[in-house]
């Protein structure tokens, strides 16, 4: 058989996937959630889907990955396939695990990107000419090319930062997978956890700012969040919305971390390891993440103001909240630095790892080499980047994260866990995660796998469908002007997902029957 990349060390992996866990959800998206859905009323959900979802399905995509390598593949057509050989239609739905990672890849490099600008902008001082949060958002906003403004008259500042991250995508993943992601991974997340506690630090530090109001302190910004709020879990959307969350976050359901495991030889531990990597992810999102944020947004803008800005969208209260607290306090430039390059790391160590997938897909099925593998997908997915930033304004990104980052989350989460739990047996799936591990996982996981995560899955599928996919396909609440747009991107994506059944099809006709690489 073909000799397929390794990681180097132990050490290596789980950094690895720690870094493609550890992305702008952690530090964007989870305060964004955790303020619109009631702050303490958000964090019940989001730990017990942590504990009913998370876990298990960190547990299942490292077992399978590593199951599969054994066999060549890399990806989930190939993965499904070794798991339930006699049926042929188990690789096509494989296809999610190619297609979802590329969509968030093809709007996720570009949001990277402006960290990156926002990096720079810290250093020369360019927000400082905006004073207040109206004008933060229309820097923002100029800068985006969404309108012409004084502060950007058109898009070429964030095309050159988009074509910036871009290359550094590319020339990672062409360095492979010990030569570029575990070496990036390595010096990133030590580096991103120090920027993350300075700033954290410095946050809980800051005194109430306002004599006037007192109660805009750091323990009520903190209590804001960790004040339990029982009431609200009768709320479907809050469930909903942290389900949705822990997905996001630690990178379970997109297929990614069955293609990081395949590199691992049969005797590495995943159980263990799986679990430290969650950890990892749980650390950054819970200690760090929320300990810079919300506090900060609490203390200067208050709990009203807070959930309003957060209603604006993702990006506002990491975009446009942050730099005009760094104005507010001493060495700005500093700490508005620091806290952009955070985010541009942690958002690049998970970009390489929504390359992956594809890049290993060619290598494994096609035979081909990674150099001419690294070409095709930097084309493609170059020419696939275009609308989410040309598009931003009629909804593009909006677009393509529910199809890739929400939708094909929670349907290959679903797949998954049935196939690991009933097709390929529970029985065997617990001894193949056992193999070569360093710890013995409660047996009450057996029974979780089996029964409580598909179940807790079917019910998120359901509900997602009735609340969000219905009026999503009807394209409710689009404007009529952005339409035409949004169903374009549909139909990119949906013949993305046909050229990749395609190929699996054509790859399959011409595969010779693979051999477990024991
Ligand atoms: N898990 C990655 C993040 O949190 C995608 O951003």
């Amino acid at each position: 058989m073909r000799k397929r990349d390794t990681w180097k060390s132990r050490l290596g992996i789980i950094m690895a996937v720690s870094g493609s866990a550890v992305g702008l959800g952690n530090f964007l998206r989870f305060p964004v959630q955790a303020a619109q859905n009631g702050g303490g009323a958000f964090m019940i959900p989001y730990f017990i889907s942590l504990l009913l979802l998370g876990i298990p399905l960190m547990w299942i995509e490292w077992t399978a990955g590593r199951f599969g390598g054994g066999f060549g593949h890399g990806t989930a057509p190939g993965i499904f396939h070794t798991m339930w050989e006699k049926n042929r239609f188990i690789k096509y739905f494989g296809v999610i695990g190619i297609f979802g990672p590329l969509v968030i890849f093809i709007y996720y490099n570009y949001i990277a990107s402006w960290t990156l600008a926002y990096a720079v902008f810290s250093a020369v001082g360019k927000y400082g000419q905006a004073a207040d949060q109206e004008s933060m958002v229309s820097l923002l906003k100029g800068f985006q090319g969404i309108e012409k403004n004084e502060f950007f008259s058109n898009l070429q500042y964030a095309y050159l930062f988009f074509l910036v991250t871009f290359v550094i995508n590319i020339f990672i993943i062409y360095k492979g997978i010990s030569g570029g992601i575990e070496k990036l991974c390595k010096f990133a997340m030590p580096t991103l956890f120090i920027f993350g506690g300075i700033i954290a630090v410095r946050v809980l530090t800051l005194g109430a700012p306002d004599p006037t109001r007192p109660g805009w302190n750091v323990l009520n910004g903190l209590g804001f969040l960790w004040n339990p709020d029982f009431s609200a879990l009768k709320d479907a959307k809050v469930w909903l919305a942290a389900a949705g969350q822990i997905f996001f976050t630690l990178s379970v359901g997109i297929g990614v971390i069955l293609t990081y495991a395949s590199y691992l030889k049969r005797t590495d531990d995943v159980a263990l390891s799986g679990l430290t990597a969650a950890s990892t992810n749980e650390f950054a999102e819970i200690i760090i993440g929320s300990s810079i944020v919300i506090p900060a947004a609490y203390i200067f803008f208050g709990p009203h103001q807070i959930q309003n800005i957060a209603a604006g969208g993702a990006f506002n209260l990491g975009f446009v909240t942050m730099p005009l607290v760094f104005q507010k306090i001493a060495l700005s430039a500093f700490f508005g630095c620091l806290w952009f390059s955070l985010l541009f790391l942690a958002g690049i160590t998970s970009s390489v790892s929504l390359a992956q997938p594809s890049i290993a897909f060619l290598e494994d099925e096609f035979r081909i080499s990674k150099k001419r593998a690294v070409i095709i997908f930097g084309i493609v997915s170059f020419i696939l980047c275009q609308p989410a930033i040309f598009f931003l304004k009629h909804g593009a990104v909006n677009e393509l994260d529910f199809w890739g980052g929400t939708f094909c989350l929670v349907l290959f989460a679903t797949v998954e866990t049935i196939l690991f739990g009933w097709v390929f047996g529970i029985e065997k799936a617990w001894e193949e995660i056992h193999h070569g591990a360093d710890m013995k996982i409660p047996k009450i996981y057996k029974f979780i796998i089996r029964y409580i995560t598909p179940l807790f899955l079917f019910s998120i599928l359901g509900f997602w469908f009735y609340q969000q996919g219905i009026p999503t396909i009807l394209m409710k609440g689009v404007d009529q002007i952005d339409k035409p747009y949004v169903l374009g991107i549909r139909l990119m994506l949906l013949g993305m997902f046909v050229v990749l059944a395609i190929m699996v099809k054509i790859a399959w006709r011409k595969r010779p029957q693979r051999k477990a690489n024991k």
